[in-house]
């Protein structure tokens, strides 16, 4: 009952950034592939000047500086990362710097997924960073940086009002992974993790449907007392906010909910054996409306990856409800591109941006996120919004109150994304080639990627790595 959840966020994307149709004329692909095909606008790029501890620098000193919070009153702080560039020292320990009174801070790095349980009486922070890179070929256009830092704490706007209004996917599989330490670039392989993405999202969602009816006490067969507009569906929540590799994914995986609703109202329907002869024939009537077609409801859900009838269906079906509930939160990522772990968080401040200014994002209305890490770990759970000033005893720290508002005045997010500068296509192969350099050319190094004018003021870079390995950082 301490509605834990976000109190504020930050979010960091670097300054200068790619357009996609610039790029898809430079890469001499068809018109359109990256797109339309993919659904992504523009991407964020950044040479040798930056890596995760920069990044993770530059968002966790403005949160604490946008919200005035004394670093003393921070006990915990987690990163989540996956571009690494110490496989022992943590990022964590580098943002320790911002903390100078303070070392009683608990969390480390952690690759992957990360839950975070704030310690009574203080806040906790956690940070999550990325700078996406592929190789040269189709996933290129896929890159992105960016990076999210989050307050967490007790009587929050943005709350886990039940923790048991979550559920998890975890498995092994080889769809994306960074076996080669000498290059930065991830091992991937592309149709492979489109599908393992969709079985993560079509497992968590299926379990958190269950858990959530079984909350509301909603009886999963027909034969129970429940109606079926009273299971939780696609439709159910206010928003969605799920993770963003290229929206394309995102827009076909909502349509994937939508199926995995039609089957699951079917075995329903299929479990009420017992049902009187009309309402059975009602029930079928109503289904025979529904634009899926019956042999997908039954078929193995392993068979329908590929076909490509059921996805335009699927698309047809989800798209009202898509530009609804999800059009916000994918507006960031649309012109960022992937920023891995930092995604899901992208997407929510994204979220939080769009809709809190227009005064939407009322007291009551709920979002379910979804984080997907490949390898593969996945997380589905509902965020309530709330009004924190209803249950100002609940607050922790100096009673300080944090709301939507002040998170949408310190976001800002359009505004600062609009002010960014667009630089050549070619800027990719060369800041990639600069990261590669650097990624291979052990100790001393120092960046060569231009800093000056380039940066929003207030972005940390990296001056240099020492002949110990030793990284220092300057602040525009
Ligand atoms: N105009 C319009 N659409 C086009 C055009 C064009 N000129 N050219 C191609 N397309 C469409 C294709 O028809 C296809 O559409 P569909 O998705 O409806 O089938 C779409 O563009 C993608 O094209 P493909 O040939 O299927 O794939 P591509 O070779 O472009 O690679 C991929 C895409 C696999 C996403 C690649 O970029 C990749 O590997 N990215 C990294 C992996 C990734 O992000 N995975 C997601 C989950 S895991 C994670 O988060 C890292």
């Amino acid at each position: 009952g301490k509605n834990v959840g976000i109190l504020a966020m930050e979010i960091y994307t670097p300054r200068t950034y790619i357009s996609q149709s610039k790029l898809e004329e430079h890469s001499g692909v068809s018109q359109g592939r990256y797109t339309l095909g993919l659904g992504q606008e523009a991407m964020a790029v950044t040479g040798d000047a930056e890596d995760v501890n920069s990044m993770a620098l530059t968002v966790t000193h403005a949160l604490l500086e946008k919200y005035k919070i004394d670093p003393n009153t921070v006990g915990r702080l987690e990163v989540g990362t996956e571009t690494l560039v110490d496989k022992s020292k943590s990022t964590k320990t580098v943002l320790m710097d911002l903390f100078p009174n303070n070392t009683d801070i608990e969390g480390a790095t952690v690759i992957n997924a990360c839950y975070v349980r704030c310690l009574d009486g203080r806040y906790a922070i956690v940070v999550a960073v990325d700078i996406a890179t592929y190789a040269r070929g189709p996933a290129r256009p896929t890159c992105g940086a960016g990076a999210v830092a989050v307050l967490v704490g007790r009587n929050s706007p943005l709350a886990l009002v039940d923790p048991r209004e979550r559920a998890t996917h975890a498995s092994n599989v080889y769809d994306f992974f960074k076996p080669d330490h000498s290059v930065e670039y991830p091992v991937v392989d592309g149709a492979l993790s489109q599908v393992c993405y969709y079985r993560a999202l079509e497992d968590c969602y299926t379990k958190f449907c269950n858990k959530v009816d079984a909350l509301n006490g909603v009886d999963q067969s027909s034969q129970g007392g429940s109606k079926d507009g009273d299971h939780f569906d696609a439709d159910s929540a206010d928003y969605f906010v799920f993770h963003a590799p290229y929206n394309k994914l995102v827009q076909k995986s909502y349509g994937r909910m939508h199926f995995v609703d039609a089957r699951r109202k079917h075995a329903r329907k299929l479990e009420g054996k017992n049902l009187f002869a009309e309402e059975k024939k009602a029930e079928e009537d109503d289904e025979s409306d529904s634009p899926i077609a019956k042999e997908y409801l039954t078929k193995p859900i392993e068979d329908t990856y590929s076909d490509k009838a059921l996805e335009g269906t699927l698309k047809n079906v989800s798209k009202s409800s898509y530009n609804t509930r999800l059009t916000d939160a994918n507006a960031a990522s649309k012109i960022v591109g992937n920023t891995y772990t930092a995604s899901v968080f992208f997407g929510l401040a994204s979220l939080v941006d769009k809709v809190g200014s227009r005064g939407e994002l009322t007291s009551g209305k709920t979002a379910v996120v979804f984080s997907y890490g490949s390898g593969a770990l996945a997380t589905m759970y509902r965020l309530h919004i709330r009004d924190p000033t209803q249950s100002a005893n609940e607050t922790i720290g100096q009673g300080r109150i944090f709301t939507i508002d002040e998170m949408v005045k310190n976001l800002n997010i359009d505004q600062r994304l609009a002010s960014r500068e667009q630089v050549h296509p070619q800027e990719l192969d060369l800041a990639l080639e600069t990261r590669a350099r650097m990624h291979r050319g052990g100790a001393p190094y120092s960046p060569v990627y231009p800093t000056n004018g380039r940066m929003f003021p207030g972005t940390y870079y990296l001056n240099g790595i020492d002949s110990k390995w030793r990284r220092s950082y300057s602040r525009v």
